[in-house]
């Protein structure tokens, strides 16, 4: 049997690619290092051409030539043990692809390793979960481009498809590909923190009941906030718990997990001096969440405002969230292509970033309508320095920035802890700042540490004896 394509790593998304390739019509090899999960893959395969091998060997040699293994397997260590053990069985100008949520630094040295071996290597982001997975993911291959158009074939094909454009591009050298997985994540978290803040919004401070809650989100999934984390939330809400019949949310503990690729986002920003507050702020709300048991102790113990019953008009609050929503995702999306354009800049690698937002358009968790609006930000001014400055975006937060300050200002003196929306307001209010207060900062490193400052006035650096 001549398979055409080889997956490794048999787990939930792994298995999906595989069925994923096999319904478009490749010939896919599966392996897995315990056989239980090929077994489990092979009990519902039905006729779809998948087969199963339990030897590593005899699963390399069933590959047509040039060899196509894909990888989905833990990100770490695991994935640098699968290609030790893939090297030896390997010829030149095979190509291996790492499908799970790597560190595009680990693929910059899988690469560079694999290189050395004429073996090419693609780090590829796939986004969309268990489900993008087996029905079409956006797919965000890196590494050498010749490499890349070896594998397009079958990848363009599996992709989610947005009317006749696959949601897979090439998108740059080495570990390009899961650096904009990387940052896709920590756009997402920002995306899922300004959700479940203008959820508590309504819940606590409009106090509406959870069926009109996730009847507002189904609403707003019909216009410009449409997106799969909007339409998603709505389902969420809607769920009751079949044990208790409570809304299943309200038995949820508020406790936030992570795996880290957010956390990158936030390290790597911080490493090359990228302002991207939004995505930080929404791990650290993820890291504060972690500490249920003394918030539960600090409640008791830490005043808030007084309580006051003002009486609020409902639909109009209910819209001005809604804006403040749009405007901290058009906050936070501005944050993360700001990420990719500084890198690309930093690494030499041109990412495409109106590509980039067309490949989010479907497949992957952030897919939303605007992103088509953030694609032609960047078609019409591809040089365009930040998101919020594209003039469809700079005419729709001028409406909607009074939205975002009523909702944080009543947010926070009702004792609401917004830290997704307040500092969206704040990167919004800093951006088009134009003299800022960093001048007193300047002094006073000047004056404590000798900095020196730069003057507005004339050329140089310049130091005051203060004392
Ligand atoms: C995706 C998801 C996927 C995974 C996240 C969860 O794009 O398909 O982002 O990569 O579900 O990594 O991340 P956390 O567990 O860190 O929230």
């Amino acid at each position: 049997m001549v398979n055409t394509i080889g997956v490794i790593g048999l787990g939930v998304m792994g298995g999906n690619i595989a069925l994923n390739m096999a319904a478009k019509g490749e010939q896919v090899a599966v392996y897995n290092y315990t056989r239980d999960l090929t077994d489990q893959l092979m009990q519902n395969i039905e006729e779809l051409p998948v087969s199963p091998y339990y030897e590593l060997q005899d699963f390399v040699q069933s590959l047509e030539t040039p060899r196509k293994i894909f990888l989905m397997v833990t990100a770490g260590k695991p994935v640098d043990s699968v290609i030790d053990s893939l090297i030896p069985l390997l010829e030149k100008g095979d190509v291996i692809m790492d499908g799970g949520n790597s560190h595009y630094k680990d693929t910059e040295r899988r690469y560079d390793k694999l290189k050395a071996k004429g073996i090419g290597y693609l780090g590829i982001g796939i986004s969309g979960g268990e489900i993008g997975a087996l029905t079409g993911p956006s797919i965000m291959p890196g590494g050498d481009r010749d490499v890349y158009e070896k594998a397009a074939p079958i990848l363009t094909k599996i992709a989610a498809q947005v009317g006749a454009d696959p949601c897979c591009v090439y998108i740059g050298p080495k570990g390009a590909g899961h650096f904009v997985k990387m940052v896709h994540n920590g756009i997402e978290y920002a995306d899922m923190q300004l959700i479940a803040e203008a959820y508590a919004f309504l819940r606590e401070r409009l106090r509406l009941p959870i069926d009109e809650i996730a009847a507002i989100f189904e609403t707003w999934n019909q216009g410009e906030l449409k997106s799969y984390l909007i339409e998603i939330t709505a389902e969420i809400l809607r769920k009751k718990d079949d044990k208790t019949g409570k809304p299943l949310i309200d038995v949820i503990l508020d406790k936030t997990g992570q795996k880290g690729t957010g956390k990158w986002t936030s390290i790597q920003a911080i490493d090359n001096g990228i302002p991207s507050s939004i995505i930080t702020e929404s791990l650290f709300a993820r890291f504060l969440s972690s500490l249920k048991e003394e918030r539960v102790a600090a409640e008791k113990v830490l005043a808030g405002p007084e309580k006051e019953e003002r009486p609020m008009d409902k639909d109009l609050w209910i819209d001005f969230v809604k804006q403040a929503l749009y405007m901290g995702k058009v906050c936070a999306y501005a944050q993360g292509f700001t990420q990719y354009k500084m890198t690309s800049e930093l690494y030499g690698w041109d990412l495409p970033l109106k590509d980039i937002a067309l490949i989010f358009r479907g497949g992957c968790i952030i897919r939303a309508e605007f992103l088509n609006l953030i694609s032609k930000a960047f078609q019409q001014q591809p040089d365009l320095s930040n998101l919020l400055t594209a003039p469809f975006f700079t005419e729709k937060l001028k409406e909607y920035q009074t939205a975002l300050r009523k909702v944080v200002c009543e947010g926070i003196s009702s004792g609401m802890s917004l830290p997704c929306f307040s500092t969206s307001l704040s990167y919004y209010d800093g951006y088009r700042t134009g003299r800022s207060n960093a001048n007193l900062l300047q002094a006073q490193r000047d004056y404590f540490g000798a900095h020196t400052y730069e003057r507005t006035d004339m050329d140089g650096v310049f130091h005051t004896a203060w004392h």
